[in-house]
């Protein structure tokens, strides 16, 4: 039987009760403690990966796994008062694809360029994601997860009312909506995230850029991954027509009872809650989404995913979202190292896998899309894919995007 009991010891005491049951402290010491920090974990993925990792380098690297909230503004300013106020302390760290800028303008993480070409492929990196965590022509990350807006819906209520595929077009969903609602008394047609947060933009920029209008126009010319001349964001436009009547788009989805005026208070948790509890025929969500829905219960054939509608003469836009890993700039040499090889377990095929599986997280290894038994299980893989060949987007990229994003929320 275990039993814990207190021992008030001072330091001097410690030693010698250490000394005296013998412990090998020269292999403790020689282990380097590292923090990695990262959103919400609900599936018990990271936590599996780490106690995973600490086991295969016992004496040598120990990694504290440590949650960040989940709301990603929230996120986002944990984050950076965690790394002002206690330098060094997160070594690791997940960080949103739309914060590279600001980040690596700051100073806060390490320049990964010489790392990134000595230990990685490349080439085996999916070319969004990786875009992502550039900065002024260097590497500041690596992509760990990737995301990408998709439309969920229930395949069984659409197929009860007689469509037999998904909204190609927003009015088509919102003539399907309504249709479902009459034949199955569902609450909602669709559901998204409103609110006024980074979530929100998400949403704003995915219905500006579907009517063909865009939020700013940047200058980069990008060759496969060699930017050939960076002209930073260079002209707003989200006051174009275009962009003015995506939005409308979304107020009328509104104004026609199509979606709910509560979306206005949407996060992501909210929109995925009502759609998983039945109130809604439509979702926009992250991949993740389907993850949760299956392990809610949900049978694979009642729930099928697309690419998000497109306005009328318009194009589907779906918004890259996702996550880089970054090394504190502020850490000794040791701890990142211990990150460095933390980072590069992490985006290893086999840990990318694992995570695809059962987070239902997309992966940013171009390979796993071709795995077939993974997209059997996870099948968002397969939309994703095909969004990503299409119809992604990116949010502008600056060190003041923050400031963009406040104002578009
Ligand atoms: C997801 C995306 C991220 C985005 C956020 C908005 O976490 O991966 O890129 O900023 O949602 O809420």
């Amino acid at each position: 039987m275990k039993r814990s009991v207190r021992i008030p010891v001072t330091f001097g005491a410690l030693g010698v009760i250490l000394g005296s049951v013998g412990l090998s402290l020269r292999a403790q010491d020689a282990a380097v403690d590292i923090v990695f920090a990262s959103g919400p974990d609900d599936s018990g993925t990271v936590q599996r990966l780490v106690d995973a990792f600490n086991d295969i380098h016992d004496g040598e690297i120990r990694v504290e796994w440590r949650a960040m909230p989940a709301e990603n503004d929230a996120h986002r300013e944990a984050l950076l008062a965690d790394l002002d106020a206690n330098p060094g302390g997160i070594d690791l760290m997940a960080s949103d694809v739309v914060w590279t800028a600001e980040l690596a303008r700051s100073g806060a993480v390490e320049d990964l360029t010489d790392r990134f070409y000595d230990d990685l492929d490349r080439e085996s990196l999916l070319a969004e994601p990786l875009r992502s965590a550039l900065y002024r022509l260097r590497i500041w990350g690596v992509p760990w997860y990737t995301d990408a807006g998709l439309l969920f819906y229930r395949r069984d209520q659409l197929a009860a009312s007689g469509f037999t595929a998904p909204p190609t077009t927003w009015d088509e969903l919102g003539t399907m909506a309504r249709q479902v609602m009459d034949d199955s008394g569902t609450a909602h047609g669709f559901v998204f995230q409103g609110a006024d947060y980074e979530g929100g933009t998400v949403s704003a920029a995915e219905f500006i850029w579907s009517a063909g209008g865009d939020v700013m126009s940047s200058r980069v010319a990008v060759t496969g991954l060699v930017v050939t001349s960076v002209t930073e964001v260079d002209s707003i436009s989200v006051g174009s027509a275009a962009a003015a009547a995506g939005l409308d788009i979304a107020r009328g989805l509104i104004v026609d009872g199509v979606s709910p005026a509560e979306v206005v208070d949407f996060r992501e948790e909210q929109a995925l809650d009502a759609f998983a509890s039945g109130d809604a025929v439509f979702l926009r969500g992250w991949p993740y989404a389907y993850r949760v829905l299956r392990d809610a219960g949900f049978e694979p054939d009642k729930i099928g995913v697309a690419p998000l509608p497109a306005a009328a003469g318009g194009e589907s836009a779906s918004c890259l979202g996702g996550f880089n890993l970054m090394v504190n700039s502020r850490s000794t040499d040791a701890e990142q190292e211990a990150a460095w090889t933390l980072l590069r377990y992490l985006a290893s095929p086999l840990q990318q896998r694992r995570q695809a599986l059962e987070a239902g997280l997309l992966p940013v290894l171009g390979d796993l899309y071709d795995d077939p038994e993974l997209v059997a299980e996870v099948p968002v893989l397969g939309v994703g894919k095909a969004v990503f060949e299409s119809q992604l987007h990116t949010r502008p990229m600056s060190p003041f995007y923050n400031l963009v994003s406040e104002r578009i929320a």
